[in-house]
């Protein structure tokens, strides 16, 4: 039995229309997204859900967009349990609370996919590494590698040195906590991965100046067709852009992309 048909008794066929049936699922938490005209049944569709899914101990729904440094946020929480918990992705696991640290599970497919690119015994710098996905997956896959990765949010940071520890990584894997202009390592890489995508580029400076010669910086950013600044930065310091990709949709005609930039 899906939601809808779990729902059909409760909801008006009206309200059934407008449920939006596809939700994000981080360890046992379940992020829904509750339209407007739904508020009223949102603990109905919170407990309808609960039933279906026996991997789901808590259900809570978006309420806001993501904002501030730490890219978080607000969930209210519709129905279950607590909001820390441990997901497993690409054989990793992360603990977690989404309300205090950024985790997106739909980019899941992009981590392991940088992952794959990375060759025995590189050196990888992650700045913005939240908890630690990209880092943490990229040890796991390519054991020869060094990674270190530089986090501003305090929890964020307690959670990526527990995953560290979790994933057994600890000897490949460093955590810094603090600003990336500040805390990363005086130390040249292989490749540097920027994901904070809204802002990223404003950091080139220090990615280039810690990325070795020939070197690869992969700056996700958010492209539409007004946006010029981050061609502007690329351009200011004489990157080569060598691979562009689509990463996931943002807004109507905006994209998330990732720009592979090539350090001579
Ligand atoms: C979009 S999240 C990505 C987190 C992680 N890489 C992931 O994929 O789950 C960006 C992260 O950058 C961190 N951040 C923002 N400004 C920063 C700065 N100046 N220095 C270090 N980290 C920063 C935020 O706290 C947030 O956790």
């Amino acid at each position: 039995m899906d939601l809808k048909e779990a729902l059909r008794s409760k909801l008006t066929d009206k309200e059934l229309q407008s449920l939006k049936t596809s939700f994000d699922v981080i360890g046992h938490v379940a992020i829904l997204e509750i339209p407007e005209g739904l508020v009223k049944k949102e603990k109905i569709i919170a407990q309808a859900l609960l039933k279906l899914h026996k991997n789901v101990k808590t259900v809570c729904k978006k309420s806001g967009e993501r904002s501030g440094t730490y890219r978080l946020r607000k969930l209210k929480k519709l129905a279950g349990n607590g909001f820390e918990t441990v997901h497993k992705e690409s054989g990793c696991l992360f603990k977690l609370d989404p309300r205090k640290a950024y985790f997106s599970v739909r980019e899941s497919t992009e981590r392991l996919r940088l992952a794959q690119e990375l060759k025995p015994k590189e050196k990888i710098l992650v700045l913005f590494s939240g908890i630690g996905p990209f880092g943490i997956v990229a040890a796991k896959k390519q054991p020869g590698c060094i990674v270190d990765m530089v986090e501003i949010n305090p929890t964020a940071c307690e959670y990526a040195e527990e995953n560290i520890r979790l994933n057994k990584v600890q000897e490949s894997v460093k955590s810094f906590c603090g600003d990336a202009n500040k805390v990363t390592p005086s130390k040249k890489y292989d490749r540097i991965v920027m994901p904070l995508p809204e802002t990223a580029y404003r950091f080139l400076d220090i990615a280039v100046s810690h990325c070795k010669k020939g070197g690869i910086i992969y700056l996700y950013a958010i492209l539409g067709k007004e946006n010029t600044e981050v061609e502007e930065e690329i351009k200011k310091h004489k990157l080569k852009i060598v691979n562009k990709r689509n990463v996931l949709p943002y807004a109507p005609g905006v994209w998330k992309v990732c720009l592979e930039l090539k350090v001579d």
